[in-house]
This record gives structure tokens, sequence and C-alpha cells, in this order.
């Protein structure tokens, strides 16, 4: 959430900084700033809304933007105060000399705001991010080293952050922070960046420092220093970025989501490359570091996750528990934080998520961690903490994701996951590889991209059902078995982008309450696979039916009687009940996507969504 770009260096400080916003306007996009170092004077702008509006107001201030070649630049998702032009970063110390951007929550902002006002500091805004404004230019004033003051200033900080700060009397450097948020140092020739995320400037160097927790560096155009808070001078380690810049492009589609939901078939192929080469061999995972014995001393598996992710978990422990059998409970990272969860060396924790930087799953997986358990990440961005704090780590090999909800990260989660199913099953029975049942799976895997372009290729009929039913206000989604979390995903997707109430439930539950809801005004949608649950869905649909409730049905399968029952039905290639849930969720996206768009909601940047929730 929020997202940080610093720069120091020859080039225009505010295009960098403007250009590496637009790259983190998923991270958050309801205010933004920058701070523009000019000869021993610090100008700050900002602009509440879109970065369009900052822009505008950049766009009057030629002379400074001219003269400008370091400063620092801030994206925000408000947590503390609303998003107005005041609470928008930077912030500063009561004289401007001094300004930071902030990522994260101080949680004792309070006590030190209390504090800090005994010496005279005066608050402008409601945000917690101030407070170290006024912190690190009070510890400035001790010792005229903004390094020194950064230092003292975030010992006595609690909460997560990532800062960037700058002094007017120090024009030639940046100093930054991270604990618990995300930060990186691209490193350039005669010249450094600074950014949350990599997207902000992948575009400038490939060459990036991760900032670990408790580090604190200084940052010049010709050098990088990395500090602990005792002051120890760290060895950089330079790392190659992982991503492309054509990745950010939208390469002719009117939205990221729309790019990222035909993506999906590449997708798929990218996943099970190297990993799964025919239907009758081993599935391959090299970065699994569970060994014979390990596995075959798990007991229980624990899969923890946020939303999307969430769903994609629900789909892993059916089929864990179908192929590996091994007892699987799964849990939003969120709520199992806070309970006396019982986990051991025996527990495989799989902890899922897109951006690896989720804070409820990272606190999740560092509760395990402490009691032995082995944790595996499944995760788009291996370069991301979780990703840092796994034991075994399954990279699903999406490639940036910049739409804030998730569709192609979804079935490469998915995928990752039937594919560490299969994995964990051959070496608990090294039989299972001859099994009939495995090896129709993994043929159907192998088949999976070309039914996805099946759907992708032809969306008519799905835009004419967003269409028809864009006015409705209310949604209900139903399935049972595997594709029950579909249906969760699906109504999640629909919410998500255009603010439509939609509701996912199992079919079974629909009569023990949420059928009082039925009427002629609340569409239902029943996901219809042609296997063991389908003569039930088609069941619990007759009984929406009986309540007038208009019915669109997504199914693989031919049947006379859908003609009777269903509104519209949307078919789908063939294909068995284990793999449904990565071929029916591609109709549901794309039915989310084109109401949204009927609706004309902003697709890519729905309202209070960022694409990375780092807070808890
Ligand atoms: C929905 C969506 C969110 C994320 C959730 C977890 O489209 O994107 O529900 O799935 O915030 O994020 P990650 O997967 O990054 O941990």
């Amino acid at each position: 959430m929020c997202g940080i770009v610093g720069y120091i260096g020859d080039k225009k400080a505010s295009e960098i900084l403007l250009k590496g916003l637009s790259y983190l306007e998923y991270r958050g996009y309801d205010s933004s700033g920058v701070a523009l170092m000019t000869r021993n004077k610090i100008e700050i702008f900002k602009a509440p809304g879109k970065l369009n509006n900052l822009r505008e107001v950049l766009s009057n201030q030629q002379n400074i933007c001219n003269r400008s070649t370091v400063g620092i630049g801030h994206i925000r998702w408000a947590t503390h105060g609303l998003p107005t032009e005041l609470n928008a970063h930077p912030h500063t110390c009561n004289c401007g000399s001094l300004v930071v951007v902030h990522n994260g929550i101080i949680e004792n902002y309070k006590e030190l705001k209390n504090e800090l006002l005994k010496y005279g500091c005066e608050f402008k805004s409601q945000t917690d991010s101030e407070v170290a404004a006024h912190l690190i230019a009070h510890e400035f004033q001790k010792t005229k080293d903004l390094l020194a003051a950064m230092t003292s200033a975030v010992k006595k900080i609690q909460g997560a952050y990532a800062f960037c700060a700058m002094h007017k009397t120090l024009p030639d450097r940046i100093v930054v922070a991270r604990k618990n948020a995300p930060l990186i140092i691209g490193v350039g020739e005669g010249e450094n960046f600074i950014a949350s995320d990599i997207p902000a400037i992948i575009e400038y160097t490939k060459k990036a420092i991760y900032l670990n927790d408790n580090q604190i560096a200084e940052v010049k155009k010709n050098s990088v220093k990395i500090f602990d808070t005792d002051g120890n001078l760290l060895e950089n380690k330079i790392e190659m970025l992982p991503f492309e810049p054509v990745a950010l492009s939208k390469m002719g589609y009117k939205h990221y989501m729309l790019k990222e939901i035909h993506e999906q078939s590449d997708v798929a192929r990218n996943v099970l490359s190297g990993k799964l080469k025919d239907p009758k061999s081993p599935v391959v995972l090299e970065d699994v570091k569970l060994s014979t014995n390990d596995l075959k001393n798990i007991n229980r598996i624990q899969i923890i996750a946020c939303g999307t992710s969430l769903h994609a978990g629900l789909v892993g422990k059916y089929i864990l528990e179908k192929f590996a059998k091994i007892p699987t409970d799964i849990e939003a990272s969120s709520e199992y934080i806070y309970r006396d969860t019982i986990a051991d060396k025996n527990t495989l924790v799989i902890g899922i998520s897109q951006s690896g930087e989720t804070a409820d799953t990272i606190t999740a997986i560092k509760q395990v961690r402490e009691k032995g358990s082995h944790v595996l990440i499944i995760t788009n961005r291996p370069d991301s903490t979780m990703a840092r704090l796994a034991d075994s780590l399954l990279p699903v090999n999406a490639g940036i994701e910049v739409s804030v909800a998730a569709t192609k990260s979804y079935t490469a989660q998915l995928l990752s996951l039937y594919l560490l199913t299969l994995y964990m099953t051959q070496i608990i029975d090294e039989k299972s590889v001859n099994d009939k049942e495995i090896i129709s799976l993994k043929q159907e895997m192998l088949e999976l991209p070309n039914k996805i372009e099946t759907i992708t290729n032809d969306t008519t009929s799905i835009k004419a059902v967003a269409k028809k039913y864009s006015g409705f206000k209310d949604f209900i989604f139903i399935a049972r078995g595997i594709n029950y979390p579909t249906s969760l995903e699906g109504a999640l997707k629909l919410k998500e982008i255009s603010y439509i109430n939609a509701t996912g439930y199992s079919a079974g539950e629909l009569k023990h309450g949420p059928i009082a809801m039925l009427d002629e005004t609340m569409p239902v949608l029943a996901i219809l696979n042609k296997g063991a649950v389908y003569d039930k869905v088609m069941s619990n649909c007759e009984e929406a039916k009986a309540r007038q409730a208009k019915l669109i049905g997504v199914s693989n399968y031919i049947d006379r009687k859908h003609k009777d029952l269903f509104d519209d039905i949307l078919l789908i290639p063939n294909i068995s009940d284990t793999l449904s849930p990565a071929l029916n969720i591609v109709v549901l996206q794309l039915l989310a996507y084109y109401i949204a768009e009927y609706l004309g909601k902003d697709v890519d940047q729905p309202r209070n969504l960022a694409k990375s929730v780092t807070v808890e």
C-alpha cells in the first residue's frame, strides 16, 4: 500500500518521480506528492485524487522541475486521515527543512506526537507519518547528520515503515530506512533510485539492493552505504531485478485487467514449463526443499492466504486431500494470527500470495516459523519478503500483475497448487505416477492453455450476458465441491471492480438462509461442471428458479434441460471436475470485467483497494 520513489542523479527528478509513481498507482491512488531539492531549498507539491492531478500541478512548475535532480515522491492509500492534500506526503517539520515520505503504519504515533508537541512541533495533518518528519528533524538538531537522525528516530518508532528523507542542508543525499515494508535501491551509473516496488525503476536499471528490516541507507548519486541500527556499515548485495520494462504496457488492451485475463493461456504454459513434461513423467519442482523423509513425516497441512490467494488455497485443500491424502486446513491469515493455532515440525505451512508482501500473511509465516514448521511460499514475486522467509519457494511465474484485481496470478497459483499436489503425491506414493486419474489430470493440465484460449478468443456471449445483467444491484454465485471456491472468487471479482453486491455460496447452503433473498431482482450464477455434483447443483438451480431468480449457468456440458431452466448459459470446453476451477474462473473474470466496463468503472484501480496490502 502506498508507493515510494526517490531519485538522485543528473536527470530531471520530477519526470522520474512522476513516471515511477505512475507505475506504483496500483498500490494506492488517493493522493500523491513530491519533494524536489533545489539549491538548498526543498519544494513540495501535492494533490489529492489521482496522479494526474499532481502531474497538472507540476506542469505549472517547470522552472523548479527543470532545476531539480534530487527528489522523493509518494502515492498514498489512506490509513490515518482522509485522502486530502494536507494528509498527502511528503510531510515536513515545522520549518520545512526536512521532508519525509512513509509507507506503513507508526503504531506509537500518538505517544510520539505527545512527546514532540512538548518541543513545539506543530502538526498540520491527521496522519501518523507526519510524526516521523518531526521526530527525524528533532534528532537532526542534535547532530546535523541525517543518517544519525534517521537511526535514532527509527529506534523510537514502533510499527512498519519504509522511510525516505531529505534535508535541505544536505542536498547530495537521501536517507532511507526499512522495517516490515519493502524498499529497494536501484543502482545506476552516476545516479541511484529508490522505490517501494520494482516497476517504479525497472525502466532505468536492472541492478538493485534489497534493503532488509532494520537497515538504514545513505544514498548519494555515486554511492550507497547501508548500516544497521547500531551504525555498523554493511556489505552491499546487488541483485538483478527479475522483470522486463515491457511487462508494464497494456499492449493495446483497454485495461491491464483485460490484458492479464488474456495472458492466462501463456501464463499457464509458463507455470507448467520445465515442471510437467508429459503425462507419464513425474513433476519437477526444483525449489521445493522437502525431502522424502520430511514429506512422509508431515501429518497436516495449513494453508494461509488472503483474498484471491485464499480462494486458490481453498482449491488446494480439495486436491491435496484428494491426492496427497494429508489433512489440510485453510484460513485467512488475518484470522490465523490471532488464534492459538496448532502447528509443529510435522506441519507443512503453505503461504500463498501474489505480492509476497501481504502483512497478515507475513505475520502468520513468522509465527509458524517459530514453531518449527516448514514454510512453503507460493508467490508471484520471488523477490518479496515472503519469498525471503520461505524454507521452500514455488514461484508462479505469472509476470508482473498491474491491475488491482488479481486474475492471471490466480490461475498461476491454482496450477502451482496442482503441481505441488502431484509432486507431493509422487513422493509419498511412488506408484502414483502410474495412476490413471493422475495421468489423465496431467494430460488435462497440459491441454489447459489451449482451452483457456478457446474462451478468451471469443468473448461474444460473455459480453452479451454482461450487458444484459449490468443493471442488477445484487448477484449470487453458487457451486459445489471443488468449484465452491470458484463461486467465491467470481463473486469477489464482480464486487471489487463493479461494486455490485455479489456473494458466493456453496449451492447446498442456499436453502439455509440466502434463498430468502431470491426474487427477480437477484440473479443467480451457477457453476455446473458435469461431474459428481452436477445433478445436485441443477436441483439447487431449480429451487432458485422457483423463486423467480434469473439464472445464468456456466457449464462444460450441453444438456437439453438447460434451455428451460436457464435464462443464459455460457459454455466452456470440456474439462474434468478436478481441473475445472482453472477454466471456469476465466469466464467469471471476463464477466466481471465486461459488467464493470459497461458500468464505466475504473477497472484497473477500483475505489478503496490497493494491490499490495502491507498493513494488518
Ligand atoms: C483481489 C485481490 C486481493 C488479494 C489479497 C491478497 O482481486 O487481489 O484480494 O488477493 O489482497 O494479496 P496477495 O495475494 O498479494 O497476498
